[in-house]
């Protein structure tokens, strides 16, 4: 299924976010370990989207982080105008100087993480943490604001309890604070992704407020982009793991863009090509496995085409793998298999 004229319209609608536009109204959810510039450049093949996010970056580290050396904090002068920074921390000081620095390298925006709620980043008061401390994570949003004029987003949660009525406070407060954007993934926080999400919050989340608000969560095809479209009202969506299972997603809710049967060994190829310039060898061979988990998702037999990556011991076995399994023109999934990627 395809979404409508009217969907496709609605998501090339530029967006006014702050100071500065996003061209279309999807967007690539940050994802730690996944949204690194080797795989950006490979949804930058495709295109559709508006923006795209780094993977979360810490704060601390940002001020002084080398991007010819760091994993997470590196990116290509090209995709700038269409990047957002994630950064996550506890101390609003830190954020700020994280932001001033994101700032001067050009990025469209910065985002701050109020979403992450592995148990290693709550523990030190980062991420959904803050979520319990709704004037500390206020303070966080007014000090970025004050330090920087790209724009500044929040992406956060539900909270850590399954009522709507603290995250529409807090939508309100980010408001005041001066974020420009959110993106609300309307989940408890300690849930990993097990629970359907409540798009229901996102509709009273979006009324609350008069800045843009994203919604996210769960939207794995063209039929559940239009249902949170059309039942929470929101401004926009941000796409996490379908993007990772099929890359082409943006291009074709937004561009039209058909699938043909060459598409999916060729983005698996340039994936592993991206990797390995971007990274050294085990760091490219190690994304390529995590990523694989995803895309494999797309299809019937994807269980073992991830495992036998797993397994493999070099690029060169990687390789080959992915030549021998799309030789045969795989079955797909019509929606990727979701126990693979939980
Ligand atoms: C592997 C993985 C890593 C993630 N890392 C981040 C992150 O660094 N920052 C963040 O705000 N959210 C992160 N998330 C959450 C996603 O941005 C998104 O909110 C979530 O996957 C729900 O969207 P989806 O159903 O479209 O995947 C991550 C999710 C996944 C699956």
């Amino acid at each position: 299924m395809e979404v409508t004229p009217e969907t496709r319209r609605f998501l090339n609608t530029p967006i006014r976010i702050g100071g500065k536009t996003a061209e279309k109204r999807l967007l690539i959810a940050p994802m730690a370990g996944y949204t690194h510039v080797a795989f950006r450049e490979l949804m930058e093949s495709f295109g559709g989207y508006g923006l795209l996010f780094t993977e979360m970056c810490s704060a601390k580290a940002v001020p002084n982080e080398n991007p010819g050396h760091s994993l997470v904090f590196r990116w290509r002068s090209q995709e700038l105008p269409r990047l957002v920074c994630q950064i996550f921390g506890a101390d609003a000081r830190v954020m700020a100087d994280a932001a001033r620095r994101v700032e001067a390298e050009g990025f469209f925006g910065v985002d701050i993480n109020f979403g992450c709620a592995v148990a290693a980043v709550c523990k030190k008061g980062s991420g959904a943490a803050l979520l319990k401390t709704p004037d500390a994570a206020a303070a966080m949003v007014a000090a970025v604001r004050e330090a920087v004029s790209i724009p500044v987003s929040v992406k956060y949660r539900t909270g850590w309890s399954d009522d709507p009525k603290p995250a529409i406070e807090m939508a309100r407060r980010f408001e005041d604070a001066g974020a420009d954007a959110l993106t609300f993934h309307p989940r408890v926080a300690p849930d990993r992704r097990t629970r359907p999400p409540r798009w229901d919050y996102i509709r009273m989340v979006k009324q609350a407020v008069g800045i843009p608000v994203f919604g996210n969560g769960d939207v794995f095809d063209a039929t559940d982009c239009m249902r949170m479209l059309e039942t929470t009202g929101c401004d926009g969506i941000s796409i996490g793991r379908i993007a990772l299972a099929a890359p082409w997603t943006p291009a074709m809710w937004t561009c039209g863009m058909e699938v043909d049967a060459g598409l999916y060994c060729f983005c698996a190829r340039r994936m592993m090509d991206l990797l390995q310039r971007h990274f050294e060898p085990i760091t490219a061979l190690r994304r390529f496995k995590k990523w694989m988990l995803f895309f494999a998702a797309g299809f019937k037999f994807g269980h073992r085409l991830s495992a036998d990556i797993r397994g493999a011991r070099d690029i060169d076995a990687a390789c080959a793998i992915i030549d021998r399994f799309f030789a045969s023109d795989p079955e797909k999934n019509p929606r990727p298999n979701m126990n693979l990627f939980r």
